[in-house]
């Protein structure tokens, strides 16, 4: 429905965006994520047309749009920065859009009053908007746009002003009012938990080039970049020198006594990579595939010796710091508080190995010189 094609913007001698390729579904909820400053509010704006593109195209079912006005393009934008009409009360804020495209009374009042309730602000109608908080503001400027039931709705983090529980609520009612209205949304976050929880497929950013385009579980499971694997979620970090290259198995040598054996799940989700031995690498493993164990596990489990630095209680789970010599970092363990690991108390100081499957090992290439990767290369 939407093609984004070599898209790059630059301001002054700057490139801000740089060779954007995409392409978004009808229906599909598509999310931008990335640090502050990666360009996403670029992004939305060249969408929506209140910024002419530098070099490539934009193109939405089979026609290029890139150089049409605003109001010609079938999108409406939910600013970052919610542009409300001070003078208006909520209820006139919300009904603007109907009223200029002359919708009917009895239809207009039916579509205004459920974007009201839906981001439950209908006890608010009458209040003028300036008497109202960052968070209810935000929630008006949702309703405004979502009330216009636009083709693509293009929502620059719309729920960042709103405390965690508005904010999972509303999370809740803006995935079922998307999938209900069958409506396309390109989603601004740089919230990863959000991203993950909402989004059909994720682009991930990083100074103003996609890192990665794929499901949720692509991005966390198989992340392509050491950026991607580091920005989403939690992540220890191991560098090394590929040992032996086997079918099925990689092994990684570097401080640890025994190399470390990376192998692909039997998803198929994540292929190794194609490496060599002495090829510098990275391997990556997330902090809930790890065990802490008081004693050595057998030798078909990867595993480390260490000393437990930390103990921290967290609810549902319990965090443990673990400094190992060998891999020379700390690492970071997470499990699950069960009744099982209630029992295994643990002194801190203790001597622990910790261990994971082979299979829950992520490899990547190192990146840097002569170690390119093999993601989107930037442009210049
Ligand atoms: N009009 C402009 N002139 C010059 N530089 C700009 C302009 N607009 C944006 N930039 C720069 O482009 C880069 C990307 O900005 P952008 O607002 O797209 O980031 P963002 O990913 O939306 O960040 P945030 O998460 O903080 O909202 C920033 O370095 C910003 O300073
Ligand atoms: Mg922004």
């Amino acid at each position: 429905m939407l093609e984004v094609k070599s898209l790059g913007k630059k301001y002054d001698q700057h490139w801000v965006l740089k060779e954007i390729q995409m392409s978004v579904s009808s229906g599909e909820f598509f999310s931008l994520l990335g640090p502050s400053g990666c360009g996403k509010t670029t992004l939305l704006r060249l969408l929506a047309g209140f910024e002419d593109p530098t070099t490539g195209e934009v193109w939405q079912d089979g026609s290029r749009i890139d150089r049409l006005p605003p109001h010609r393009r079938q999108f409406n934008t939910v600013f970052q920065r919610y542009a409300l009409f001070p003078h208006l009360n909520v209820w006139e804020n919300v009904a603007f859009g109907l009223r200029m495209k002359k919708v009917e009374t009895r239809e207009l009042t039916e579509r205004v009053s459920e974007a009201l309730v839906l981001v439950q602000m209908d006890t608010f109608f009458e209040r003028e908007v300036s008497t109202l908080s960052g968070g209810q503001q935000q929630r008006v400027a949702l309703a405004r746009a979502i009330v216009n039931r636009p083709k693509i709705l293009l929502l620059d983090e719309p729920l960042s002003a709103l405390d965690l529980k508005l904010r999972r609520q509303m999370q809740v009612e803006l995935l079922a009012l998307q999938r209900r209205l069958n409506l396309t949304f390109i989603f601004v976050t740089h919230d990863q938990e959000e991203a993950l929880t909402l989004s059909d497929r994720i682009a991930v950013m990083n100074s103003g080039v996609i890192e990665q385009i794929g499901t949720p579980q692509e991005i966390y499971e198989s992340p392509k970049t050491e950026f991607v694997a580091e920005f989403i979620g939690s992540m220890n970090t191991f560098a090394g020198s590929v040992h032996e290259v086997r079918e099925g198995e990689i092994s990684l040598a570097g401080c640890s006594k025994k190399p470390l054996a990376v192998r692909p799940p039997s998803d198929g989700l994540r292929p190794l990579p194609r490496l060599t031995p002495l090829d510098s690498a990275k391997l990556m493993v997330r902090p809930e595939k790890l065990k802490v164990l008081k004693t050595q596990p057998g030798p078909e489990v990867n595993c480390l010796e260490g000393v437990l630095k930390e103990i921290l209680y967290q609810g549902a789970m319990t965090r443990f710091l673990v400094s190992s010599r060998e891999g020379g970092l700390t690492w970071m363990v997470e499990q699950p508080n069960t009744a099982a690991t209630a029992k295994k108390i643990f002194q801190l100081g203790e001597r622990v190995f910790i261990s994971w499957l082979p299979e829950d090992g992520i490899l990547l290439r190192s990146q840097g010189i002569g170690g390119q990767s093999e993601s989107n290369s930037p442009l210049g």
